[in-house]
């Protein structure tokens, strides 16, 4: 695997998707310590100061849209599975569409991006993990790993945690082998491992959509990805994009 890393960056997914347009598809992971332009899902700013992980894979990718849509949800689980390096299992949760929760707030947010160069098709998977710092008053509570690491694990001979680059060397392992599963079985596995992870679910939910807010129960994640939802009515929606607060308020 081929890593590049760089000191600062507007956004490694642009920085990626540069790369993609000069015709190199990777495979790759870029690094960078910090990010001028960082950017999250629905146009909002991911803050990127130093210490926490903003990295990027660049894949090629020949599939389906809604295949390269399934590949956030490898790397959800590739960042979870990298998380319980470090923290307790049951500390791990995963939020649709592609968030990574510790103790039932945001420490990861995934930016999947795909394009063609030269009708050659990319995908750029761009990962963000809250390892030494959180932004505060964002619209989803947010925490950081280096929070849920006992002191006495931190201060040992040698410590559990080194920094971003020693934690996208796992991931990006962990990438690769969850990518080996989609690729021979299929979105099936990585649907019901993230289900196992799934934060609420069953459970009552808030959708906000562009153009509406609703209420109703969280099913689980259909063939493509969508989050199903129940209406009171008896009716089943499957969210494709949005924003979902688990409960009936906007306040997780
Ligand atoms: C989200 O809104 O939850 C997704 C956040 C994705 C942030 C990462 S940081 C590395 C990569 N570069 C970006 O500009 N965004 C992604």
């Amino acid at each position: 695997m081929r890593f590049i890393s760089l000191d600062e960056v507007d956004s490694t997914n642009a920085q990626a998707k540069r790369l993609a347009e000069q015709g190199d598809f990777g495979p790759l992971w870029i690094r960078a310590d910090k990010q001028s332009a960082g950017r999250g899902r629905r146009g909002r700013e991911w803050t990127s100061e130093t210490g926490n992980l903003f990295c990027s894979g660049l894949y090629p990718h020949d599939g389906t849209p809604q295949q390269a849509a399934q590949l956030s949800f490898v790397a959800a689980l590739a960042v979870a599975d990298t998380l319980a390096y470090y923290v307790p299992n049951d500390l791990i949760s995963l939020k649709w569409p592609n968030d990574v929760l510790l103790n039932g707030k945001k420490t990861s947010g995934i930016l999947l991006e795909r394009g063609q160069t030269h009708h050659l098709g990319w995908c750029v998977i761009g990962i963000g993990v809250n390892l030494t710092h959180h932004p505060e008053e964002t619209e989803f509570a947010a925490t950081h790993l280096l929070d849920h690491i006992p002191e006495e694990l931190l201060n040992r001979p040698e410590p559990i945690f080194t920094g971003p680059d020693a934690f996208l060397s796992s991931l990006a392992a962990m990438f690769s082998d969850y990518l080996v599963l989609f690729k021979e079985d299929g979105f099936e596995p990585i649907q019901r491992l993230w289900t196992e992870r799934a934060h609420n679910i069953p459970g009552p939910v808030t959708v906000r959509l562009p153009n509406e807010t609703f209420q109703g129960e969280a099913l689980g994640l259909d063939s493509n990805g969508a989050l199903r939802v129940k209406l009171s009515n008896g009716t089943i929606r499957d969210i494709h994009a949005g924003d979902v607060f688990f409960g009936t308020s906007q306040d997780d």
